[in-house]
């Protein structure tokens, strides 16, 4: 019987070899640079996000950007035009860079770290702050970008004259193989393939590539399938990530039998103690029911996203904050939030507080870990632990979950010590 650590996970013209797990990126911080650098000492990969990272940066070192921001744009608070509020892209720039570089300097170990880069952070200036937000990881020496949450159809060629083009590990997110053909196809004539494919089931947490209505009817295993396939008839050899609902190490193990180089996870790691989520939120993710967790539509991205029902940031109706934050803010100063909120604001003219239920302001929801996205596999999360006599969860170490699944056999679970 097979175990992950039989396998190894290998990138084109890369002599090192890797454990086959990817921790996969959560924003807003919810993968750390300790969760991130957990995977990397373990010889896995971890990675951090760039979600909202001036934000993060004034988290992680006191910084001010956030403060700032909100001091220069005051004025516009109560306007529902935001079209003025805009990113400084220096900033932007030094954010990412602070973030990137801290994390790894630190690095420790023969694994790697990767950054989560989201495409459907638009930041009233898509195409803009998606270059200086590539661009800056690069500089700042990440060891891989991963591309999430978007087609990504122009976001290698955002970054092809920056000297790390082509040595840096750029990989991207699919949940179809007509995205990848999408995406290889707009890149061709850059003559540099993603080094590796990232394929997200519909069981993974945070933002869904399949529709509200018919997510249930895809399945991981198939969409692997179909993407080996389609990479074997045009002669491409580019590893395949299979991520979503891979709880044991012998969910993983199955995939790499069907081809895949390596797995992606991320649930299991979150009721860790490397995880930047409260501990107090953990607990809610071990406590969950499956008939407690949801596929719903309030993300104004348009994406499904799946979440702990109880999210107190769900039906929550605070003004829109967009000159703190603004990350979900089109190029037209557009975000499905403010529509949503100016919508009860007119219904209900006397309330003094309203609940917008269709929609959430998943900028400040993130930020302060009210929205718990989840994958669907969280109500196993009380599975690989022990109650204690308080009645909490004993959390885990990312180290001990890494192992679980890097060694595990027979769909077995190590409880903690
Ligand atoms: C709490 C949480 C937050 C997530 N945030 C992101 C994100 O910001 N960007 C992204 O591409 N994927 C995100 N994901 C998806 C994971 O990176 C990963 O691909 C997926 O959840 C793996 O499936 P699993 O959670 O069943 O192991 C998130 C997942 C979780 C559980």
């Amino acid at each position: 019987m097979k175990r992950v650590d039989d396998f190894r996970l290998r990138f084109s013209g890369v002599k090192q070899e890797f454990v086959p797990i990817m921790i996969g990126g959560m924003g807003v911080d919810i993968s750390t640079a300790e969760l991130a650098l957990e995977a990397a000492r373990l010889g896995g990969i971890g990675h951090i996000s760039d979600a909202m990272v001036p934000t993060v940066s004034d988290r992680r070192f006191k910084t001010r950007h956030v403060k700032d921001k909100l001091q220069l744009y005051k004025a516009n608070v109560t306007s529902s035009d935001k079209t003025g509020v805009q990113f400084d892209l220096g900033i932007l720039a030094e954010a990412t860079r602070m973030h990137i570089g801290k994390t790894m300097e630190a690095k420790r170990g023969e694994g790697l770290i990767f950054v989560n880069c989201m495409e459907k952070l638009t930041m009233n200036g898509a195409r803009e702050t998606l270059r200086v937000r590539l661009n800056s990881a690069l500089d700042a020496g990440i060891d891989g970008i991963t591309l999430s949450a978007g087609l990504h159809l122009g976001s290698f060629a955002l970054m092809q004259d920056h000297p790390r083009f082509r040595d840096a590990k750029l990989g991207i997110i699919v949940s179809s193989h007509r995205a990848l053909q999408l995406f290889l196809r707009k890149n061709a004539r850059l003559d540099r393939l993603p080094d590796y494919i990232v394929i997200e089931g519909p069981l993974a947490g945070g933002h869904l590539g399949f529709g509200l209505e018919d997510w249930m009817k895809y399945d991981l295993a198939t969409i692997v399938g179909e993407v080996l396939a389609y990479l074997r008839a045009e002669h491409l050899d580019i590893p395949v990530i299979a991520a979503g609902g891979i709880f044991t190490g012998s969910d993983a193990v199955r995939f790499m039998e069907l081809g895949a180089a390596g797995v992606q996870v991320a649930t299991r790691f979150t009721v860790t103690h490397e995880c930047g989520l409260p501990d107090k939120v953990k607990q809610e993710y071990f406590k969950a029911r499956e008939e407690d967790i949801e596929v719903n539509g309030i993300s104004p991205t348009g994406y499904p996203m799946r979440m702990l029902k109880d999210s107190p940031g769900i039906g929550d109706g605070i003004r829109p904050n967009c000159e703190a934050y603004g990350y979900l803010l089109d190029d037209k100063g557009r975000c499905a939030y403010i529509d949503a909120y100016n919508r009860e604001v007119a219904l209900h003219p006397d309330a003094k507080k309203i609940s917008v239920k269709d929609k959430t302001c998943l900028c400040t929801q993130m930020r302060n870990f009210d929205i718990w996205t989840c994958g669907q596999t969280t109500w196993r999360l009380k599975d690989t632990t022990i109650l204690q006599p308080d009645g909490s969860y004993q959390l885990l170490s990312a180290e001990h979950v890494f192992r679980d699944y890097q060694y595990s056999i027979d769909n077995k679970i190590l409880l903690p010590a």
